[in-house]
């Protein structure tokens, strides 16, 4: 393997391959190029050690949804810290912040709900709800319940519970993963799912009765819970078809099967809604939220319940003597305190109408510029979440093989443009922060354009 480092062995770049390992990245790879440092970030603007400057098209990881600078943010974790640094919710104990950031999120969330459970990463939420689910069904007799179902393709974490709901190989490829039980069902995504003359309707008609066949070949008395994203980010920016979440949410009300709603990326604003549940009618028992809940100024993510859920689990723990659910850093409050100013400021800058009024200028600057493009199939997205399906042809339509490494080409052209999106398998991803312009929308529909001109130009594009 090469693992010669660059010429300047203490350059940042030679220090990360010597000591780093990098997640969703081909290691063996990474030792050979080593990494893009980015070193600051104001705005939606971030910049690499060697002053060039990118408009981060992807937030991040999804997550820096008030962009990078936000001084009362940073002001929140000072004055924390310098009040009550840590303490922790275990025996008995309280803290402010926690309580004032909890009451909040119950007093905003979409549908009823009635206690919230902190933790540090999404992965910790989605598995926490896993958990709970379980503690639920075992505290209301029926232990049987016991298996999980969530969509191919959908991203729910990289724990071991969170990535046995994850749908994607390589959360599970040489990991041992998934877990039994957990199972996966159809995407709904009509352009990559339907069969040849499908309607839209008939493709959600038949995706629901497969999932009722599923539940009932399964068992109902075994099934513990569904998890779904509002709109499967990670999985290639893919928002159900109408009626999908509506039949949905019948057969598992009709199947007594609960429903967890993982919010991650979908919730403050994202989606157009302070909540992806609202702008999809989701009905969930149980809600994750991580990313956008601290605008990733500092890690923290919260599980809310329903008063269904949390009246059983608190009645068991009392037959049970404890709940043993504990983490050191479960309602942490400097991240609390940041979280609560995050809130404050999506509703003071009125993130969610912004986002909504937004988002056509965002899908219809992409629709506008490149919706007649040769290599351009589907353009999709709410709010200011988009995606841009890249395929081999048009008519009829024809996706590239996985080999081609079109949509990677893409990003790294963008890159070279000035313009960080991520290539999910041939789909554009794009997330900016929520406080991007117009005129900053229009940057980054350009230099995706331009990008996208560039690849199919290539020889043998
Ligand atoms: C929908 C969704 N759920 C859960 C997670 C996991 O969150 P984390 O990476 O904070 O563990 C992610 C991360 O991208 C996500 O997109």
């Amino acid at each position: 393997m090469d693992t010669d480092l660059p010429s300047l062995p203490n350059s940042l770049e030679a220090r990360d391959r010597r000591s780093l390992v990098h997640g969703l990245t081909d290691l063996a790879r990474h030792l050979e190029i080593g990494p893009k440092i980015i070193e600051s970030g104001r705005g939606v603007w971030v910049s690499d050690g060697e002053g060039r400057t990118y408009l981060e098209g992807m937030s991040g990881l999804w997550c820096i949804s008030l962009g990078y600078g936000q001084e009362r943010l940073i002001a929140a974790c000072e004055a924390q810290m310098r009040k009550l640094a840590y303490y922790h919710l275990t025996n008995h104990k309280g803290h402010p912040a926690p309580i004032e950031l909890a009451e909040k999120l119950l007093e905003i969330a979409p549908v009823p709900m009635s206690h919230v459970w902190f933790a540090n990463s999404g992965s910790e939420s989605a598995d926490c709800a896993a958990r709970l689910c379980w503690y639920y069904w075992n505290a209301v007799g029926q232990p049987q319940k016991r298996k999980f179902l969530a969509h191919d393709r959908a991203y729910h974490g990289n724990t071991i519970a969170a990535a046995s709901l994850t749908g994607t190989s390589y959360a599970h490829e040489g990991f041992n993963l998934p877990l039994d039980g957990f199972l996966h069902v159809a995407t709904p995504h009509y352009l990559t799912g339907a069969q040849p003359d499908e309607t839209e309707e008939q493709f959600v008609a038949r995706l629901l009765a497969e999932l009722e066949a599923r539940i009932l070949a399964e068992g109902p008395e075994t099934i513990a819970a569904f998890f779904t994203e509002p709109v499967m980010a990670a999985g290639g920016v893919i928002v159900p078809p109408e009626g999908y979440f509506d039949g949905l949410q019948r057969l598992l009300n009709k199947h007594d099967i609960l429903l967890v709603a993982d919010e991650v990326v979908t919730a403050f604003g994202r989606t157009g809604e302070m909540f992806g549940t609202t702008r999809m009618g989701l009905e969930p028992d149980l809600i994750v939220l991580a990313k956008g809940l601290t605008s990733a100024y500092i890690p923290m993510s919260a599980l809310m319940m329903n008063a269904r859920i949390f009246d059983a689990i608190s009645a068991y723990s009392g037959r049970l003597g404890i709940f043993g659910l504990t983490m050191t850093y479960s309602g942490h409050p400097v991240a609390a305190a940041v979280a609560r100013e995050a809130i404050a400021l999506y509703e003071e800058l009125a993130i969610p109408e912004r986002t909504k009024a937004l988002e056509p200028v965002l899908l219809g600057g992409l629709r506008d510029r490149l919706g007649g493009h040769p290599n351009v199939g589907d353009i999709r997205g709410t709010g200011l979440l988009a995606g841009v399906q890249l395929v081999a042809r048009r008519d009829p339509l024809t996706l590239f093989d996985a080999s081609a490494r079109f949509g990677p080409r893409v990003a790294a052209l963008a890159e070279d443009n000035g313009l960080i999106v991520r290539a999910i398998g041939d789909t554009i991803a794009i997330c900016p922060p929520l406080v991007i312009d117009e005129a900053e929308i229009a940057q980054l529909v350009d230099r995706l354009a331009r990008a996208i001109e560039a690849a199919a130009a290539e020889p043998g594009a």
